[in-house]
């Protein structure tokens, strides 16, 4: 999924800044591209894992986790930052088990707790807030998962939100089908909101990173 702003050279040229990583996260780059996965891609993964270490975030929520390859970029930064957890929750019993037996694999077993269910329920029914609230599913559902995450996320606390341009698709008006309004709308519900201090940021598909004030 090509960030619709920049050419492949320098797509390539920023993946190349991306620190060595280890070969299991390498094979899950590969098998997504070999099922046509949708996955956040070394690029954005690093940028996530790098915003949850300046917060040094302990406690990190994920939504729509596929089969665990964002995951892992939480789990290394959790990890590094002394250690918490990282909620996986996917409603997709089959990606949950493969995600569980990559992230073991990588070291993430006593870090990372599999949810199998409807992401904006799980995050409703789960005991705490979060230091970090990373959220990745059904375009559609964006707008009305705002309201649960921003009363789980702490103050001082970030959410992530991705495919902020869908391609570029936001920006362009004919297009008004419900995933590219839906973006639309939960992104502006962000930057109304001064209860959140939002910047889309065009890293891949585009980031929307909110701080709850
Ligand atoms: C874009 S993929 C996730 C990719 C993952 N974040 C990564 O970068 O590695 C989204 C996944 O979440 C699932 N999903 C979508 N909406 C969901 C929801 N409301 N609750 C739970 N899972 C959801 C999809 O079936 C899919 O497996």
């Amino acid at each position: 999924m090509a960030n619709p702003l920049l050419s492949r050279d320098v797509e390539a040229y920023l993946e190349r800044l991306v620190p060595a990583r280890p070969p299991e996260l390498a094979a899950m780059e590969a098998y997504a591209r070999a099922h046509r996965f949708p996955i956040i891609g070394p690029v954005a993964g690093n940028f996530c894992y790098a915003l949850a270490r300046m917060i040094g975030a302990r406690r990190v929520f994920e939504m729509g986790s596929g089969f665990g390859y964002s995951t892992a970029w939480f789990a290394r930064a959790v990890k590094e930052n002394g250690g918490g957890t990282v909620f996986h929750v996917v409603w997709d019993e089959e990606l949950s088990r493969r995600a569980r037996g990559d992230l073991d694999a990588m070291g993430y077993g006593e870090i990372v707790q599999y949810r199998v269910g409807e992401a904006v329920q799980v995050l409703r029914d789960t005991e705490g807030s979060f230091d970090l609230i990373f959220n990745d599913i059904d375009k559609e559902a964006y707008p009305q998962a705002l309201p649960v995450i921003a009363e789980k996320v702490r103050s001082g606390g970030l959410l992530i939100m991705d495919n902020a341009l869908w391609h570029g698709r936001v920006a362009d008006p004919r297009d008004q089908s419900p995933s590219t309004e839906s973006i639309r709308e939960a992104t502006r519900m962000v930057s109304m909101d001064p209860n959140w201090i939002g910047v889309v940021a065009p890293v891949r598909d585009g980031l929307l990173i909110a701080y709850r004030r």
